[in-house]
């Protein structure tokens, strides 16, 4: 009786050091640690230039993108779109599709038409099949070519920074659908 007690002690104690020591070693882990030599010097930085339609589908029974918030009475000032328009490779809408652009615009100018864009393009074809960039910028849309900065990415994306050029390509303003090129370099590794 008193060995076995003997016994489940020493082992008793022998797991609170083991646990303990990792316990510890957890209880001080480290915060922050330099890992470029393990990220970034193995990894080559690449620009890669992605080609693509955006189609942003206010008509029919299944709209792409959907007005959530806005008020009458202040014009288009503060109307906000949320979205989840397909991307293709061609302008026709029958074309491959690459990916969907997921997020919400909004007016967010006064004097202007003028967009705030925080939107999350996903890609779904290839090499870049789930991987994404994210777009947040101010798009104005009457002009012939918008750029937006490319504020991050993930997936084969990681890293990404770059910027993000759009020109519409088709409008018709009775729907408010519209057909956007895009043309984007994105710098990731
Ligand atoms: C993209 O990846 C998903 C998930 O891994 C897979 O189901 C799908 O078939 C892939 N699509 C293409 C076009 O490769």
């Amino acid at each position: 009786m008193v060995s076995l007690l003997k016994n489940t002690l020493t082992l008793m104690i022998t797991f609170y050091f083991i646990l303990s020591s990792s316990l510890l070693h957890r209880a001080t882990g480290t915060f922050s640690e330099d890992v470029s030599e393990a990220i970034s010097m193995k990894r080559m930085e690449k620009t890669t230039h992605l080609h693509f339609f955006f189609h942003d589908i206010h008509s029919g029974k299944n709209p792409s993108a959907i007005k959530i918030a806005g008020t009458p009475d202040s014009g288009f000032f503060g109307d906000t779109y949320i979205i989840d328009n397909p991307l293709t490779e061609g302008q026709d809408g029958s074309s491959e599709v690459v990916g969907k652009a997921q997020g919400m615009y909004a007016f967010a100018a006064e004097k202007e038409v003028a967009l705030l864009m925080v939107i999350n393009y996903e890609f779904t074809l290839g090499e870049f099949n789930g991987s994404s960039i994210s777009v947040l910028g101010r798009n104005p849309v009457m002009d012939d070519v918008r750029e937006m900065p490319i504020v991050g990415g993930n997936g084969r994306f990681r890293y990404a920074s770059g910027y993000a050029l759009a020109h519409t390509a088709w409008f018709d303003p009775n729907t408010g659908d519209a057909i956007v090129e895009y043309n984007v370099y994105v710098k990731h590794y």
